[in-house]
């Protein structure tokens, strides 16, 4: 595109939805208008939208009261992959590569870049189509924060709040009848938010995909608090942990990403459990609520941060990024906004490392991850 001038930009929310989506997209409609006098045309339910043409402008006035709001005014899909798609208009029996379908469509729209607010799926999309010519700017959203380049991604805060508040509740009633609670957490392949919310929220045992555990250990960090007169254990299972040697759970499978459904692993172990101690053993599974409610200050502030910013880096002609945050990128802030190629974030998931802090300070503290080897 030899003319960098933006009139009309496009916007479209991606994969799962996570708290703080509506703010970025207010971020971005705002800095839009206000600092550059642009149009912003929101697609509908991810990239089905921009695949079928579903759009909608976004002025200030559909922004308005967006802050404190959860979900999408854009609706979301994590299904829709362009690469992968059937069309219901052109008699698809199977999905195919429509890709091409969409450039064609943001063409007929007159859409001079899209921001793409998604996940890793999401943003690798975006990445493949910046490839074939499109101009894109990501912006990282998911509770997961499994995204690469940023430290946070919008949606993981509240998440972890919901999480942590989870496990306080559970603390009480478990206490009070003597029981052993597992919680599961959502987070794919990708244990930040079981690790988060479990420090937080003071969990005995903390299960992530990351550090495989084993059963034994689990049973005897039970017995061992039972001997030291604590009659009840708190664990915070990430969905996607696994045993040693063994195979996640899964609620759903299938050949593509979407269709694998992480889910039951805390079921499967209250029953492993309870054929083994005598304590009772019971299951929550957080599942959704997660995903759902008011996004916290820190969500609403880096949703706000992130989606201008992306406005920002298309008037300054840059093209496959994603806008992410750093801690002190330069200078004496103590985060700043920092620009990633997409084709970094595409690498894949952004696991915990194994020498990550909190995965420290939990063993300091006496956290155990029922790792074989662990002390
Ligand atoms: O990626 C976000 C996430 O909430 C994961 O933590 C979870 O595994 C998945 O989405 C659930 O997806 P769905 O809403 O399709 O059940």
């Amino acid at each position: 595109m030899a003319e960098r001038s933006l009139r009309r930009i496009g916007v479209l929310t991606g994969g799962g939805d996570a708290p703080g989506l509506n703010a970025a997209l207010r971020a971005v409609v705002k800095t839009a208008i206000l600092r550059y006098g642009w149009t912003v045309i929101g697609f509908e339910d991810g990239y089905e939208g921009a695949i079928l043409g579903r759009v909608r402008q976004l002025g200030l006035d559909d922004v308005r009261g967006l802050l404190v709001r959860g979900g999408t005014i854009l609706g979301a899909s994590n299904r829709a992959n362009p690469f992968f798609f059937a069309h219901p208009e052109q008699g698809d029996t199977e999905p195919r590569d429509h890709s091409r379908t969409l450039l064609a469509t943001l063409e007929r729209i007159g859409i001079d870049a899209l921001i793409v607010i998604g996940g890793e799926g999401s943003l690798s999309i975006a990445h493949r189509l910046n490839e074939m010519g499109l101009r894109v700017i990501g912006i990282p959203k998911t509770i997961d924060n499994d995204v690469r380049g940023t430290l946070q991604t919008i949606g993981f805060d509240t998440a972890v709040t919901t999480a942590t508040e989870a496990i306080d509740r559970l603390h009480t009633t478990a206490e009070s009848h003597h029981r052993v609670m597992l919680v599961e957490l959502m987070g794919r392949d990708a244990g930040w938010i079981a690790l988060s919310a479990g420090v937080a929220g003071g969990a005995d045992v903390i299960l992530i995909p990351e550090i495989p555990f084993v059963l034994d250990r689990v049973v005897e960090v039970i017995r061992g608090r039972r001997q030291r007169r604590r009659s009840f254990t708190i664990v915070a299972v990430a969905e996607g942990a696994r045993p040693l040697g063994g195979e996640a759970v899964f609620e759903r499978t299938g050949p593509l990403p979407y269709q694998r459904k992480y889910g039951g692993i805390s079921l499967v172990l209250q029953q492993q459990l309870s054929r083994i101690l005598p304590t009772e053993v019971r299951a929550v599974v957080l599942g959704h609520l997660q995903r759902g409610g008011t996004p916290t200050p820190t969500d609403r502030a880096l949703a706000t941060a992130l989606g201008s910013a992306a406005v920002d880096a298309l008037a300054d002609d840059d093209d496959g990024v994603m806008v992410a945050i750093r801690a002190h990128p330069a200078g004496q802030a103590t985060w700043g906004i920092v620009r990633v190629p997409l084709a970094e974030v595409a690498r894949g998931p952004r696991l915990v490392p194994l020498d990550h802090p909190l995965v420290r300070a939990a063993r300091g503290i006496g956290i155990s991850f029922a790792q074989q080897d662990e002390e």
